[in-house]
């Protein structure tokens, strides 16, 4: 796939003007390399002088082998001694071959420098995207941060091996090149540096046309690729309501897009390499003229041995002079990648100031919490570690007053005020989209609330350290979400130190285990792609399972049941029932009649709680629970 960056070949070659470098990202990346890589850098900038000199000694030394052993062994006649020559031969080709012999070594090194680079950047950022809020990830597209693994670490690879090597090596080379001209003529150089200019203000004439087709190209890339992903995800919804003649002809559009803005970027592109290669022979020509004319009258004191080398210089030089923009360019597109890569690891880590985490104590005969247990006695604390304090662990979750939205502007939730006892059945009743789901996302805090509080055991929820919060809650949401794995880790996520038998006895409470014996490897059977081979209601049964596992004294089931039929339903019920025996319990359910024995249900409305009773109070006030029970209203 080709990304920003990775796009057609010609367009970015060319500059319109020189890029601007982000030295920041430049600095820090190079940084970076730099800590782990001394030795291997210095190596390779090294041997990156010696082979750029290396090329340039080589038509220098023409000179000489030219004016100081061909020009005199001309003149004389048979019987000529070749041996100093030869070794003459024998100085020129050392010098290739140790050229080689750099460029080799830096290529080499360059590899592994950057490939170890690539996998420490690529082990940081997914350690740090572990790290990040669910925030981060619901204001960012899949695309746009799987794109960083691969579009904008390949670019940086390029960047790394090629571009950057190549760069300090044109500079190198053209530097050298041109000390070696003047050494050798300033006429001669000052023809070189003309025809050099004028070629220069061509491109860059040419560069300017197809620049700005460049970046449309860019952008239409962008549009198409995200095109077709969006397609291929939505592909059973494509099919379903007969889209794909839409899909194709929207496709179609953004191609010819694509085909149009790639083709300008290109034909300039392709113009361009022609008419240099012929300004170039132009070039030489000019060059031989001059210099066999400044010789022929004594204008200059230039040698054949001189023109010769000078010749070979001015071919060499256009080669680098070119590759500099290109090579700049690149860099420029590659930093802008990779500063979407530091931006991501700059992105501050959720932060948890919680200091109270669950432990193991012991309750003593006065009623006392010990900090120890044995393993007869245990039981679930929570440990304040500034203070030191416990508090039993008991499942009472409180909202007070609790505001919250997902921006600034809107509230999704105003005034909500719950009680959760211990051991009580919470129903969160009201139409989709009335806040019932974003409720348990606070009481999980995977968001900040606005204003008001939420407490655990009586214990403000911030003060909890995020994962122990967690853990201590059981989760089974409406899109089960499965792992590519086997059925039994899959239900051992629910508490990853579960033994094979703890797993079976919970699918068993699930009612999972039925079908999971069905399945062509039993509880070995793989999971691939989420769980597609299963059906809804299986995945759901599995995720039960996972929660039944986990054993938290605080439950939460966002319409857990709601892809399993009637009848299957009833018998999980059993098992949910036993799953909700002893705990606190949020339940969110579209059919009512599963949460009828609620102890106490919420009907929100628009982010408000509207009604709150149990089933008996509710329906004697015949208000909206009582619409919606008797079928008055439907829900959705
Ligand atoms: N990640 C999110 N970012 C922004 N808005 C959201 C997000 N999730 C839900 N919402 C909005 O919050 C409101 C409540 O959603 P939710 O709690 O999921 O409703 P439900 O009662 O159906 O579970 C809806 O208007 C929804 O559009
Ligand atoms: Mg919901």
């Amino acid at each position: 796939m080709t990304g920003p960056g990775g796009g057609g070949r010609g367009g970015r070659n060319f500059p319109s003007k020189l890029p601007k470098l982000d030295a920041k990202t430049f600095a820090r990346l190079i940084r970076l390399i730099y800590q782990e890589h001394t030795v291997r850098l210095v190596v390779v900038v090294a041997a990156i002088l010696v082979s750029s000199l290396a090329s340039v000694a080589g038509s220098v030394f023409l000179r000489i082998l030219i004016d100081s052993y061909i020009t005199p062994m001309a003149g004389q006649g048979p019987g000529v001694s070749f041996a100093p020559l030869i070794g003459a031969l024998m100085k020129m080709a050392l010098i290739y071959a140790s050229g080689v012999i750099a460029t080799y070594t830096y290529n080499r090194l360059m590899v592994t420098v950057s490939q170890r680079t690539l996998k420490t950047i690529r082990d940081t950022m997914f350690s740090h995207m572990q790290g990040l809020s669910i925030r981060y990830f619901d204001t960012r597209s899949h695309g746009d941060l799987m794109s960083l693994y691969t579009n904008d670490t390949d670019t940086l690879r390029q960047m790394v091996t090629q571009s950057i090597p190549n760069f300090i090596s044109s500079i190198v080379t053209v530097t050298a090149i041109f000390i070696a001209m003047l050494a050798t003529s300033w006429q001669l150089t000052i023809v070189v540096v003309i025809s050099l200019t004028s070629m220069l203000f061509i491109s860059s004439r040419i560069a300017r046309k197809s620049g700005s087709h460049f970046m449309a190209q860019q952008k239409a890339i962008g549009a198409t690729n995200g095109y077709i992903e969006e397609m291929i995800n939505g592909q059973k919804v494509v099919q379903t309501f007969t889209y794909e003649e839409r899909a194709i002809e929207r496709f179609e559009a953004l191609n010819e897009e694509l085909y149009v803005n790639a083709f300008n970027a290109n034909r300039y592109a392709n113009i361009l390499m022609p008419i240099m290669g012929n300004i170039s022979y132009i070039q030489w020509v000019i060059v031989a003229i001059v210099g066999g004319t400044l010789a022929l009258s004594g204008l200059a004191p230039l040698t054949l041995g001189a023109i010769a080398s000078f010749l070979q210089l001015s071919r060499t030089i256009n080669m680098p002079i070119n590759q500099m923009a290109q090579q700049l360019n690149a860099v420029a597109m590659a930093l802008a990648g990779t500063k979407r890569i530091f931006d991501l690891l700059d992105e501050k880590p959720e932060p948890d100031l919680g200091y109270i985490s669950l432990t193991h104590a012991t309750r003593s005969e006065d009623g006392t919490l010990l900090p120890t247990c044995d393993s007869t006695s245990c039981v679930w604390a929570w440990r304040d570690e500034k203070r030191g304090t416990l508090t039993p662990l008991a499942g009472h979750v409180q909202l007070l007053d609790v505001d919250f939205g997902y921006t600034e502007e809107t509230l999704v939730l105003k005034d909500v005020s719950i009680d959760a006892l211990p051991g009580k059945k919470i129903a969160l009743v009201g139409a989709t989209g009335a806040g019932k789901t974003t409720i348990t996302n606070l009481i999980n805090r995977f968001y900040d609330l606005a204003d008001g509080k939420i407490r655990y055991d009586g214990i403000n929820i911030n003060r909890i350290r995020k994962g122990e919060l967690r853990k201590s809650l059981g989760v089974v949401l409406q899109d089960t979400h499965l792992f590519t794995d086997t059925v039994m880790e899959n239900i051992r996520y629910g508490r990853l130190d579960a033994t094979d038998e703890e797993v079976l006895e919970a699918a068993k409470m699930a009612n999972a285990d039925f079908f999971i014996s069905h399945l062509p490897h039993g509880y070995q059977s793989e999971l691939d792609g989420g769980g597609t081979s299963l059906s809804q209601g299986q995945r759901q049964l599995i995720s039960i399972a996972r929660a039944i596992v986990a054993n938290p004294p605080v439950l939460v089931l966002d319409e857990a049941t709601s892809s399993i039929d009637t009848h299957t339903e009833a018998v999980v019920q059993q098992g949910m029932d036993a799953l909700m025996a002893g705990r606190t319990v949020f339940v969110i359910a579209h059919r009512l009649s599963t949460i009828r024995n609620a102890d106490m249900i919420m009907v929100l409305d628009e982010g408000r709680i509207i009604e709150a009773g149990n089933h008996e109070q509710l329906m004697k006030i015949e208000g909206q629970y009582w619409r919606l029970y008797t079928g008055v209203f439907e829900l959705e």
